[in-house]
């Protein structure tokens, strides 16, 4: 079933062009690696599918419904909430009331707390914050800890959790692994193996992305090419690619070279 058409999308940046009329499908299940050189365009491209920006040209579509959660390469600078709140932002709107609800009982404001107290119970909204404590728990993260306080690897463990937390059809994670010791990236690569929902997932890390990915999608020089298998077999038709193009440039150079001697 598909989930995200891309259709002839193009997108450029002042004089240079990131994507020129890229098509492709991603269905559900699929486990997506995005690749790329730095500065191809995988951030600009994941953004958007997160629809953050729009494209110059074509059409994107996305099935009706669908939640897509959505990891930034770069950590939010100077944010001193904690991390429940940050986590539970996750969830939207009734992430927010129930921030709300929890500073009120900490503040010792019962009555205040009591207004809200309503509106969780009307909208049946009490499991959500067994589901923020137990993905706290399951990223041993403490509620209470500040965000700005923690290392960068942690920092990113804090939005993994905010990221998964609303059970999302689509999940994109720009380099999850970034700064995160080898312990919890063997942990993200168990979990992400087992995750049954889909991915795109941007990473340098080669052996993180051997783990979990079926299909490639390689950016180049503006064009998306979709390769329909494992990172491994990925590898190997790359090198063949590059190897038949470095000899279609080596002859078209000696051609060339030969035309301009004759030219003389
Ligand atoms: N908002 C923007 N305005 C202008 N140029 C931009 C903008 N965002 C990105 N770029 C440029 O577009 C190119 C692609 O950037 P992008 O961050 O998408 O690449 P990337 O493949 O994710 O790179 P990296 O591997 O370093 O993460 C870069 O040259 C970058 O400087
Ligand atoms: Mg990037």
């Amino acid at each position: 079933m598909p989930l995200i058409t891309l259709d002839n999308i193009s997108l450029s940046f002042s004089d240079k062009q990131i994507l020129n009329k890229v098509n492709s499908t991603i269905y559900k299940g699929d486990k997506i690696a995005l690749i790329g050189r730095n500065g191809e365009g995988k951030s600009t491209f994941m953004r958007i599918l997160a629809g953050l920006i729009e494209s110059d040209d074509g059409k994107l579509n996305i099935k009706n419904g669908s939640k897509i959660s959505y990891l930034k390469q770069t950590l939010p600078q100077n944010n001193d909430k904690n991390l429940f709140d940050i986590v539970a932002e996750g969830l939207g709107e009734i992430g927010i009331i129930l921030t709300q609800y929890q500073h009120l009982i900490n503040d010792g404001k019962l009555e205040q707390a009591n207004k809200i107290q309503e509106k969780i119970d009307q909208s049946n909204s009490w499991q959500y914050l067994y589901k923020i404590q137990t993905i706290l728990n399951r990223f041993t993260l403490n509620a209470n800890t500040i965000f700005s306080t923690l290392s960068s690897g942690w920092k990113r463990r804090v939005m993994l959790a905010r990221a998964l937390i609303q059970n999302p059809d689509i999940l994109l994670l720009d380099e999850p692994t970034n700064h995160m010791d080898i312990i919890t990236i063997l942990n993200l690569e168990r979990m992400l193996k087992n995750y049954n929902g889909t991915l795109v997932l941007i990473s340098h890390d080669r052996s993180f992305i051997k783990g979990i990915v079926n299909r490639v999608f390689d950016l180049d020089r503006g064009s998306l090419v979709v390769f329909n298998c494992s990172y491994v077999n990925y590898v190997k038709r790359k090198n063949i690619q590059l190897h038949t193009e470095k000899i279609a440039n080596a002859r078209f150079d000696k051609k060339l070279a030969q035309e301009e001697n004759w030219i003389r």
